[in-house]
């Protein structure tokens, strides 16, 4: 492990550019964050806290589709979401399981942070940089928000359709009835 010093170049109005070294910490994590939500949101800010600069590796389309996933939102725009919140330093493809230890390396990443849904999984990044998980929000999820929209699926609503069919003749004969 190794502290967080890197070397970086300022201007002064005068004097040509002055190389000094600061201690600068990088941290790195990934997501899909499709249908972007507030537990992203709470999870970026926490993560922007805890360094200077912090890197978000996005899942590719791709990528999603090899972890059995389908997303909602393309790759650009949940990479240009990302991008936009404030904290955000830089994004990156995350395009395979395999590139992390590269990307931290390439980066010059000190922390590597995952929600606790990943806890224990990327402890053997451990000897390149420190590895947590912290808490996820809890009650809002990509999956659940995918849940209430399922509400809009053909399929589901030609299904409230023929309910609604069923109540309005049923609604029709007890009023010829009365
Ligand atoms: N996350 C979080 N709190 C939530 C949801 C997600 O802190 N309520 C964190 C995850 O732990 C992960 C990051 O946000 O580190 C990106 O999560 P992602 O998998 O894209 O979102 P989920 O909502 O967990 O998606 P899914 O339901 O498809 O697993």
């Amino acid at each position: 492990r190794h502290t967080p010093t890197t070397s970086c170049q300022i201007k002064s109005p005068r004097s040509r550019s002055l190389r000094i070294l600061v201690a600068v910490t990088t941290v790195l994590t990934y997501g899909t964050f499709d249908l972007f939500h507030v537990g992203h949101l709470r999870l970026l800010e926490r993560l922007s806290e805890r360094g200077d600069r912090l890197i978000v590796g996005v899942s590719t389309d791709n990528f999603n589709v090899s972890k059995g996933k389908q997303t909602v939102v393309p790759y650009a725009d949940r990479a240009a979401i990302v991008g936009a919140i404030k904290g955000v330093d830089l994004v990156i493809p995350e395009e395979n399981w395999e590139q992390k230890r590269q990307n931290i390396v390439e980066h010059d990443v000190d922390l590597f942070v995952m929600g606790d849904d990943w806890a224990g999984k990327f402890d053997d990044l451990q000897d390149l940089c420190t590895v947590e998980y912290l808490p996820r929000t809890v009650g809002v999820s990509t999956s659940s928000l995918k849940e209430i929209l399922r509400v809009l699926d053909p399929a589901h609503i030609e299904e409230m359709q023929s309910a609604l069919g069923v109540v309005s003749r049923l609604l029709d004969h007890y009023r010829d009835l009365t």
